[in-house]
């Protein structure tokens, strides 16, 4: 399973990148108003620090606005994944965007049926909301399934992309489905490697450890 960081702070993603276990990132227009910073710079930046995939989204509703800005954003780095909204016009753009061989991720997926749309107008990643459904009170994860089920059957290659990510839960649970990518907030990444059972054995471990006076290099 490959880990994105859902998140438009440089510092995080350097920090993170640090650890080898970052293969991409997302962002979208949210995540850019709170960094507050010009969105060609932070990408540009973004870019440079990862070497996988990184989702710079599109902020107009019309076909051909979108088309213009997707292929101004696709131009910014080798590794752009132009981000779009599953709208009909979102889809239209996905589809001449992928046509040209540019890798779109279609984001605010909330049904399997759009998640089929997603795949057939030649989306590289498809980004259902988990967290989101689960906040009205739907399991989100039971979407996550339904769509590994439908690509299955048809051999398409669009990736899941598990987003809204709200906890280390989420990530297991998609894992287990085999969903190809999550993309979780930092602190959801560095929960997942923390664990006090951890650090408590660590401690013991380090302590016994001083008692016999011997180092290994
Ligand atoms: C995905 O690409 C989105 O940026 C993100 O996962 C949305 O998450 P949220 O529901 O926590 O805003």
């Amino acid at each position: 399973m490959k880990f994105f960081i859902d998140t438009a702070d440089v510092a995080e993603i350097k920090d993170l990148a640090a650890t080898g276990l970052v293969d991409g990132v997302t962002t979208n227009p949210s995540l850019i108003a709170k960094s507050g910073r010009p969105i060609l710079e932070v990408i540009k930046e973004i870019c440079d620090i990862v070497e996988g995939p990184v989702s710079a989204e599109v902020t107009a509703t019309d076909y051909e606005t979108m088309l213009k800005e997707g292929l101004f954003l696709s131009k910014l780095a080798d590794n752009i994944a132009v981000k779009v909204p599953l709208t009909v016009d979102g889809l239209k753009t996905c589809k001449a965007l992928s046509d040209d061989g540019i890798p779109v991720n279609v984001t605010l997926c909330f049904s399997a049926g759009q998640a089929l749309l997603a795949a057939k107008a030649g989306a590289a990643f498809i980004s259902p909301f988990v967290g989101r459904l689960d906040d009205i009170g739907t399991p989100g994860m039971e979407l996550i399934a339904e769509i590994a089920e439908i690509y299955a059957n048809y051999d398409f290659d669009t990736e899941i992309l598990v987003a809204s990510v709200r906890g280390p839960q989420h990530v297991i649970e998609a894992a287990k489905i085999g969903a190809d990518v999550a993309t979780v907030p930092p602190g959801v990444l560095r929960s997942l490697y923390n664990h006090p059972l951890t650090d408590k054995g660590l401690d013991a471990f380090l302590k016994d450890w001083a008692k016999t006076g011997q180092s290994i290099l």
